[in-house]
């Protein structure tokens, strides 16, 4: 039985990898408060007692705007908190997998970004976790640094399910049309990782989101066209505006689909973002 440390276990990521280990894998679940991945000394006692042969590390701070006026608290868990597990990891001979964004680059491309473009974070959020790809891959020779983007599930809090409930409490949703990305499930990632590991892929830095490309307007619209047919009230219409339109505290790459080649090449091709979503906004219709 092949055991696996899963950091960060209440979280989108963390609660889809947990609930579905392939065949002869078993899951070990952490989080706060019973492991603060920036507690170094924590951090190594904790894989020694475990010793896991593999650490996939969900745990970070993904508040993007927040990390803008909240920087130490956004480095100590994106880059000090993951550079503490491969750390420990190593010397365990444990295997890590460390998920990071497409947050690293700035978005200036016009064409899907390769896994060795070169970073260019617009903001802390983003420069914390390459800081902590850097890290990862400095201190864990056999790690695997995957980077995704736009990442929904029917847990905690995202795009998707924030959508799903302003349409249906206000008369109208103005959503940015001028940024592209590609909606990604917690599920779908959550199997690429799986078949990463299965594949015993190389060391380095993979790409992996669900397939095809969408603006925040195209995905809410997406929402909004699933929910329809199962909403007693036509929820509110939803209208394209200019990022200009809508100031936060970070900026946001302005196009950042992920160039999934390789990684499709040793696991298959993935899934068009719509499949996913479909499944993901019944699931959450239905357990209304
Ligand atoms: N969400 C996205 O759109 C997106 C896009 C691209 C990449 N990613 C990356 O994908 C990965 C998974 O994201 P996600 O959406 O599943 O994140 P998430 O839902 O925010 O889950 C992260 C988990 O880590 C925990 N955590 C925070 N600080 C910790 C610490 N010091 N020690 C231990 N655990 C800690 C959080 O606990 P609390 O909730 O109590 O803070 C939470 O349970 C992250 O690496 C993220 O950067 C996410």
């Amino acid at each position: 039985m092949r055991s696996v440390l899963v950091t960060g276990c209440k979280g989108q990521l963390g609660i889809e990898l947990s609930r579905s280990p392939p065949a002869g894998t078993e899951t070990h679940g952490v989080d706060l408060p019973e492991l603060d991945i920036t507690d170094a000394t924590a951090v190594m006692r904790h894989l020694e007692s475990l010793r896991p042969q593999v650490v996939i590390n969900c745990a970070a701070y993904t508040a993007v705007d927040r990390a803008e006026s909240d920087a130490d608290a956004a480095f100590r868990v994106n880059r000090d908190g993951a550079r503490n597990l491969a750390l420990a990891a190593t010397r365990i001979g444990a295997r890590i997998v460390h998920i990071s964004t497409d947050f690293v680059f700035d978005g200036c491309k016009s064409s899907p970004y390769l896994p060795d473009d070169a970073p260019s974070p617009l903001g802390v959020y983003g420069q914390s976790k390459l800081e902590g790809e850097r890290g990862v891959l400095d201190a864990a020779a056999s790690a695997l640094v995957v980077r995704t983007a736009w990442l929904y599930s029917a847990h905690g809090s995202n795009f998707v399910k924030t959508m799903l409930r302003l349409m249906q409490e206000k008369p109208e949703l103005r959503v940015v049309a001028d940024q592209i990305g590609t909606p990604t499930a917690a599920t779908s990632l959550a199997r690429a990782l799986w078949a990463l590991l299965e594949a015993n892929a190389p060391a380095g830095i993979y790409h992996f989101s669900d397939a095809g490309a969408a603006s925040w307007y195209d995905l809410a619209c997406a929402v909004r066209e699933l929910a329809l047919p199962h909403l007693a009230a036509t929820p509110a219409p939803i209208v394209p505006i200019r990022t200009q339109d809508y100031p936060t505290p970070a900026r946001r790459p302005a196009y950042s689909v992920l160039d999934k080649t390789a990684t499709w090449a040793l696991i298959g091709n993935g899934r068009h973002w719509r499949e996913p979503l479909a499944e993901v906004v019944n699931a959450l219709l239905a357990a209304r």
